[in-house]
């Protein structure tokens, strides 16, 4: 009988730990491929579980943002775990929005599922396979990089912000979300107090009019902007800001099925669905 009830007790056990790191850490200490196994898995769900609103969206996500870069009337931005194209799609549908997003995920399922929500834009919209952990564009690029709902299941995500940082341009706003409640607590070294990751936004990172507001129930929106000032790069196109996955240079140009580097004949496919398979260049 006691060895019914130890299996019975191991059983129970083994059923928590998957369940507290699958389900409720979604695979963060599991590692980078786990994380985006779970997400292409959920892929078909992610917007029915998050019950995105475009209502919503407009009043708490686009028009906020909008608002901080009144004097940019085409920005180029940049979202990075862009999942199902959350924010390029809030961008877009704006009137006032005049600009590119370029939306990045290592979920080749969620971009998919952002790929069809984007295609009405075009060209507008640039959707790539690629890590967050080091980005494809040249140090102060972007008049605008959001990463939103994402950071905490990077395996460094101080490295992965100092990226988004990086291809900021001075005066660029940067959006974030710091997550918050029971959930946070569960992913210590991947999620702050607010008012740590204040602190550190302000003196490690260097950034200017850091502000963490109320946002949603699991999550605060953090603004902040580079010091400093360039011009706004406005919407260039993809091909202009682009670095070649194998030798960083500015020459990527489009071909029949996807994408060459002029300098050193790196290629780079483009999905059927019209995603840019910058995991797989060789
Ligand atoms: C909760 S979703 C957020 C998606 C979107 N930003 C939103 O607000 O709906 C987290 C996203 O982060 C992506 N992700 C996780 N780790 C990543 C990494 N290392 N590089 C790129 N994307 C990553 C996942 O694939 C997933 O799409």
């Amino acid at each position: 009988m006691a060895w019914v009830i130890a299996i019975g007790v191991g059983l129970a056990l083994a059923a928590g730990l998957a369940w507290l790191l699958l389900i409720r850490t979604e695979g963060v200490f599991l590692g980078r491929r786990t994380v985006i196994w779970l997400y292409d898995v959920y892929a078909g769900r992610y917007d029915g579980i998050k019950q995105f609103d475009p209502e919503t969206e407009h009043t708490y996500l686009a028009e906020p943002i909008l608002q901080r870069i009144p004097h940019i009337h085409a920005p180029l931005a940049l979202d990075v775990a862009t999942g199902t194209g959350r924010v390029p799609l809030a961008l877009l549908e704006q009137p006032t929005f005049q600009g590119r997003v370029v939306g990045l995920d290592l979920s080749r399922k969620m971009l998919s599922v952002a790929a069809g929500k984007l295609a009405p834009f075009g060209a507008r919209a640039a959707l790539m396979h690629h890590p967050a952990e080091r980005l494809p564009f040249p140090d102060d690029t972007f008049d605008l990089v959001t990463c939103l709902e994402a950071l905490e299941f990077m395996m460094d995500p101080l490295a992965v912000l100092r990226e988004q940082v990086r291809v900021l341009r001075p005066g660029g706003l940067l959006v974030l979300t710091n997550r918050q409640g029971l959930d946070a607590r569960l992913m210590p070294g991947h999620t702050f107090a607010h008012d740590r990751f204040e602190r550190l936004l302000r003196e490690d990172f260097g950034l200017e009019y850091v502000a963490i507001d109320p946002w949603q129930v699991d999550y605060r929106i953090v603004w902040a902007t580079k010091p400093g000032y360039a011009p706004p790069a406005g919407p260039l196109p993809l091909a202009e800001i682009w670095q070649c996955p194998r030798c960083a240079a500015i020459a990527m140009v489009p071909v029949a099925g996807g994408w060459r580097c002029l300098d050193c004949e790196t290629r780079v496919p483009l999905g059927p669905d019209g995603v840019i398979e910058a995991a797989a260049a060789r």
